[in-house]
């Protein structure tokens, strides 16, 4: 049985149901179901016994606790985070409170559990931390992509809190011999992500007709990554990563933001065109994000040298499949439209920027 943290989240509810899809072995799913869970995303595993869902915050120890030892976990996959930079610029707080303070607490009720195993257990167990390549801190042009021992520099409330998580697990198998593992990974675009991410944002806003809000000159450069490819990773380095490693996960496929819209609006045009004209009208160049890193880029040697991982989706399929499924499920994306959604997008894009 794995213990997964925010699986009803945008990656994590990917990585469950690819999981169950293709193993029989059961997955308890935590979650606090923050504005960013939906367990919309999840409805076709219902009456499914291989998803057992509970509500819950990972800093409740006594909770965390009482799900150690009741369900025995091999392994914990923990994607539970605040995940927006936006938000951490606006309100860092919840970042440190559950990036930082419930990794600990996750990683101290794991440590109590798995110093009670016997030792082939104890050998077996894994501890899999699900990070960001945005630790990493920003690239200039002419810089090599990060590799796993660039020194961290992370610039936002949200990478400097994950950046912290990292180094807890880090220490954790570092003094008390915890088999750990951590994935960096660059942006993730696919199905069920929230529309506060520059993806779904796009599609959700071009098809209602709104601007398409670009922060700065557009040249900001991500390194883009379907999330099948993402939870894919996560399961080769859960299966035979090396204990106590780090493995940057990506796809070679550097964007700027840009481009990124622009093949947005292209695909759109083909998929629902709109009688108005073409979606790149919409574009709209407003103010910049605070510390707005300029480059991500990921080198992915280690992991498809040591486990053979690839990616099978390149960005020209992987945006046709998001945009396809994000044309199909219109209510999941109405649903998530939330009062505090339209809040968080009359804050975050303020008149007059
Ligand atoms: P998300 O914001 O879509 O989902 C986060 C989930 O965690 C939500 O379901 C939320 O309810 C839950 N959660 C938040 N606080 C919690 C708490 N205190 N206790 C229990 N559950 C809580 O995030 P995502 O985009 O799916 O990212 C998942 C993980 O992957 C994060 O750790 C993130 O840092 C990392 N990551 C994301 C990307 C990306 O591009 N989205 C890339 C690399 C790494
Ligand atoms: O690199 C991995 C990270 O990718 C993850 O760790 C984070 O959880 C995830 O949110 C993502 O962070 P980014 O800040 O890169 O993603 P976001 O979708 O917010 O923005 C992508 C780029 O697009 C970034 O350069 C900012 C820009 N952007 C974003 C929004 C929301 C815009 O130009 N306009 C927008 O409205």
């Amino acid at each position: 049985m794995l213990l997964v943290t925010g699986a009803a989240g945008f990656i994590g509810a990917n990585f469950v149901l690819d999981w169950l899809a293709a193993s029989a072995e059961p997955v308890i799913n935590l979650d606090a179901l923050t504005y960013a869970g939906n367990r919309e995303s999840l409805v076709s595993l219902q009456g499914d016994s291989r998803h057992i869902f509970v509500k819950g915050d990972i800093n409740d120890r006594p909770l965390l606790s009482q799900l150690y030892a009741t369900y025995k976990p091999r392994a914990v996959v923990h994607f539970a985070a605040e995940s927006h930079v936006d938000r951490s610029i606006h309100g860092p707080g919840a970042f440190i409170t559950t990036n930082v303070n419930g990794t600990f607490s996750l990683l101290e009720e794991a440590r109590l559990f798995w110093n009670k195993l016997d030792d082939a257990e104890k050998s077996d167990f894994r501890f899999l931390h699900v990070s960001t390549d945005e630790v990493y801190g920003s690239l200039a042009p002419e810089d090599p992509p990060f590799a796993e021992t660039k020194a961290f520099e992370p610039n936002s409330p949200y990478s400097a809190s994950k950046a912290a998580s990292d180094h807890l697990v880090r220490a954790w198998h570092h003094t008390f011999g915890m088999p750990v593992l951590t994935t960096n990974c660059s942006n993730n675009y696919g199905p069920f992500q929230f529309p506060e991410k520059l993806v779904p944002l796009v599609v959700v806003n071009a098809l209602a007709g709104k601007p398409l809000p670009i922060y700065g000159d557009g040249a900001n450069v991500r390194d883009w990554l379907f999330v099948g490819d993402h939870c894919s990773a996560i399961r080769s380095v859960l299966e035979k990563g090396r204990v106590g490693e780090t493995y940057n996960v990506g796809g070679w496929n550097e964007m700027s933001n840009i481009d990124v819209v622009r093949t947005i609006c292209r695909l759109l045009d083909e998929l629902a065109p709109d009688s108005d004209g073409p979606y790149e009208r919409l574009i709209s160049f407003v103010k910049d994000r605070p510390g707005h890193d300029r480059r991500y880029a990921i080198d992915a040697r280690k992991i498809e040298s040591e486990l053979g991982w690839r990616p099978s989706e390149t960005f020209a399929t992987g945006i046709r499949k998001t945009i396809e499924w994000y044309l199909k499920h219109k209510q999941w994306v109405l649903h998530v439209q939330s009062g505090a959604y339209r809040e968080w997008i009359d804050r975050n894009y303020e008149v007059g920027q």
